[in-house]
């Protein structure tokens, strides 16, 4: 069954569709690639999905029961959903542990520092640094990692959040995660999407290196001008003229 479909989803700025009609179903156990060229609506898919801004017209369709004209973004995780963003979004000013921390204890960014951090939450944060590498560096401030931890910390908030909810979030959206890694980082993301996915949740990757798109996605959708170009097995849509050109076009 699906967890996650959209039907005729349509998102406009200014008069133009940036999301255009779009239909496509998100299943568990799966990584659904995204790809497309710039501009053909990638983000602004997640972000109206993820009630980052409201769509125009359609409907969002949760584990086939929950019809949804609108998305609050508070509602999100009760909607069984979480993300990373393309350009990522930390707390600056705190070490790289609190930017963990304040997930698991959360409620409140307050609460969270002057909070009692039980071993629980240091066992789970530590957990999810050590991860993606990062428990060596749990005492710098986010601001000062370099690029790829700050996209890797950005995971290791993403995993915080999953252990967090119970059991309750079960689509992952991964915006462009491997944008500027080192090799060793993108071993370490590729274990991530995999983890995610064998625990039968649906990963969602928008990704522009066809090799990494080839290498994890089980199903693979192509937008065009915020339409749906194709979509399928990832080699054979790939394979196609009409993807190809659409690239060719860019
Ligand atoms: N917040 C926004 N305000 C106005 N136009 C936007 C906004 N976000 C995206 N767009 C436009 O919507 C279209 C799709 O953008 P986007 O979803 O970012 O594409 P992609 O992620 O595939 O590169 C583009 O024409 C872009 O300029
Ligand atoms: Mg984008």
């Amino acid at each position: 069954m699906p967890l996650l479909s959209t039907h005729n989803l349509t998102k406009s700025f200014d008069g133009v569709n940036a999301v255009n009609k779009l239909s496509v179903t998100l299943m568990p156990g799966r990584i659904t690639g995204i790809i497309g060229p710039n501009g053909s609506g990638k983000s602004t898919l997640i972000n109206v999905l993820t009630g980052m801004m409201p769509f125009d017209r359609g409907e969002v369709i949760i584990s086939r029961r929950t019809h949804l004209k609108k998305i609050h973004a508070h509602e999100v995780p009760f909607y069984g959903m979480t993300r990373t963003f393309q350009d990522v979004r930390l707390f600056e000013q705190l070490p790289v542990l609190d930017n963990i921390l304040v997930v698991l204890t959360e409620r409140s960014i307050w609460s969270a520092l002057f909070e009692h951090h039980t071993v629980f939450h240091l066992e789970q944060a530590e957990s999810v640094l050590r991860k993606v590498g990062l428990w060596e560096k749990r005492n710098e401030l986010a601001k000062n990692l370099s690029y790829g931890q700050r996209k890797l910390l950005e995971i290791a908030r993403v995993l915080a959040i999953i252990h967090d909810s119970a059991g309750n979030i079960d689509t992952i959206f991964f915006d462009e995660p491997f944008a500027g890694l080192f090799p060793e980082m993108i071993k370490t993301v590729i274990t991530v999407m995999k983890e995610l996915r064998d625990q039968n949740r649906s990963v969602v990757l928008v990704e522009h290196n066809m090799d990494l798109i080839r290498e994890l996605s089980d199903h693979l959708i192509v937008l065009d001008s915020g339409e749906l170009l194709a979509e399928g097995r990832p080699a054979e849509v790939l394979a196609r003229k009409d993807v190809i050109e659409a690239y060719l076009g860019e």
